[in-house]
């Protein structure tokens, strides 16, 4: 369904990059210009634009087959930079740091000289394999950010600073679940995250109180296996049309074309119609949503009706039992994480609420600045697909990694 969609609006949305009175529109598809980037891999795309470009695969200690990818240097082929991680965020890849143009957040790192490295979450179109689970078992699609978080992130991040031989220097920057995949790992296995030198938080998630997100409708039903498998999808999270005409509820209200909303990309993260480059509409609806379990989303979905606990999947009292030998599930305790936190967030978030982030940052002990995106309408999304995205976002990073930034002769 999803395909069908992204053909039908292919060219529909580039449009605006067209002079005036052209005659591209929704009616004559065939007259908009093509972005080659929308059916591309990460990989591609980067070599596409200039950059070179690698894949790496990584296999985490409970056997997943994560692809990893890196930007090793600016287009001059220069090598041995610093390296950067960048975690995407529910739903998503690594294409979300490329498909921007030249505003791309991972080729704005790379031509400052960065070793640009891409990581991939279990589930998504580049980590759907296993060493011994087939991709169609529902034991596949039995984890949430929690084991991203315990298993994915470590592995990636040891391979990192092994392969580039530079233990402690990582800068790890995170949006959305990418920072909440930080926040478990650093509070579960703080000897992994002693590679990361600094992280910068885009978005962050943790605390979900807030949310205004219409993932808060889905938490009613976390523990309805039933309703689940019906709506959701039991393994892979694929919505089906009911439940995203459901979701999309917010999306009627705002106005926001039917076909923007169909994507659940932005029925759950909502749609900045003014700060949104609808000329990436076709290029995003191609990459996301990228595939994760309906686990995950439930565990997102858990957190807003707990109370504001930032807390381990509730598999319901008989099922902690067993699992955590107590009723309720542990809290993940920020106060343990001593890595040195950034923290970048904006007021319209409709998922990453500045409510619930002010408080994550209270909870961090080595939190090293919080700056708030100066306009209102930002939104969760505009972190990457955003028309200031460089301007509001990405400059100011750049600024603040530059102090945790080696001097390297040869660049
Ligand atoms: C607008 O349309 C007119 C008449 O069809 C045409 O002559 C003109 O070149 C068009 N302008 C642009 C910018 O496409
Ligand atoms: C995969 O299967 C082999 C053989 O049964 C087993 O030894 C190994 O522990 C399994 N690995 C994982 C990650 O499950
Ligand atoms: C990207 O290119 C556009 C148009 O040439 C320019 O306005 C913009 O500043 C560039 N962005 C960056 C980050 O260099
Ligand atoms: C998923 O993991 C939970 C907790 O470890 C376990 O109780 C459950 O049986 C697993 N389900 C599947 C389908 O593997
Ligand atoms: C990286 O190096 C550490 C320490 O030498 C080692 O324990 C770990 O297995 C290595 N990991 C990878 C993914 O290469
Ligand atoms: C957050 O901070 C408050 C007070 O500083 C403390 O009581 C609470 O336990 C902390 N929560 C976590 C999850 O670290
Ligand atoms: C970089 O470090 C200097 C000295 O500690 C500090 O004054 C400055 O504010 C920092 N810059 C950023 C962008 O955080």
């Amino acid at each position: 369904m999803h395909f069908l969609l992204v053909v039908l609006l292919l060219p529909a949305i580039k449009c605006e990059i067209i002079p005036s009175n052209s005659t591209c529109s929704i009616e004559s598809l065939e007259k908009c210009p093509y972005n080659p980037d929308a059916d591309l891999t990460t990989p591609q795309i980067a070599r596409r634009h200039g950059y070179p470009a690698e894949t790496h695969f990584v296999t985490t200690d409970d056997g997943y087959i994560l692809g990893i990818h890196r930007i090793p240097g600016p287009k001059t082929g220069v090598k041995g930079g610093q390296p950067v991680f960048l975690q995407h965020g529910l739903l998503s890849s690594s294409a979300d740091w490329v498909t921007e143009g030249n505003n791309s957040l991972a080729f704005m790192l790379a031509d400052a000289g960065y070793d640009v490295w891409m990581g991939n979450a279990r589930g998504n179109t580049y980590s759907k394999a296993h060493v011994n689970l087939s991709v169609n078992s529902a034991q596949f699609w039995n984890f949430s950010w929690h084991e991203m978080g315990i298993h994915d992130l470590p592995a990636a991040l040891y391979y990192v600073s092994n392969t580039t031989n530079k233990p402690g220097e990582i800068i790890y920057i995170g949006h959305s679940m990418g920072t909440t995949m930080f926040f478990v790992c650093s509070s579960i296995k703080p000897q992994v995250v002693k590679n990361v030198k600094v992280m910068v938080a885009l978005a962050p998630v943790a605390y979900m109180t807030h949310v205004k997100s219409p993932i808060r409708y889905l938490s009613p039903f976390v523990n309805d296996i039933e309703w689940l498998a019906k709506y959701l999808g039991v393994n892979q999270f694929l919505p089906n049309n009911k439940i995203m005409k459901f979701l999309s509820y917010d999306c009627d209200l705002l106005k926001i074309d039917e076909t923007i909303c169909k994507d659940v990309i932005f029925s759950l993260f909502g749609f900045d119609k003014d700060e949104f480059n609808m000329a990436l509409l076709p290029t995003v609806l191609n990459h996301d949503p990228a595939g994760t379990s309906t686990k995950t989303v439930l565990h997102f979905a858990q957190e807003i009706k707990n109370e504001g606990k930032f807390q381990q999947y509730d598999y319901g009292p008989e099922g902690n039992m067993v699992k955590y030998g107590r009723l309720t599930p542990p809290e993940y305790k920020l106060l343990n994480i001593k890595a040195k936190i950034y923290i970048i967030y904006a007021q319209n978030d409709w998922l990453a609420s500045y409510i619930d982030v002010i408080r994550v940052s209270h909870n961090l002990t080595n939190n090293i600045g919080v700056y708030k995106v100066p306009l209102d309408a930002f939104n969760h999304v505009d972190f990457l697909f955003g028309k200031h995205a460089a301007q509001l976002v990405y400059a100011p990073l750049m600024k603040v990694i530059q102090n945790y930034t080696d001097e390297v002769d040869d660049l």
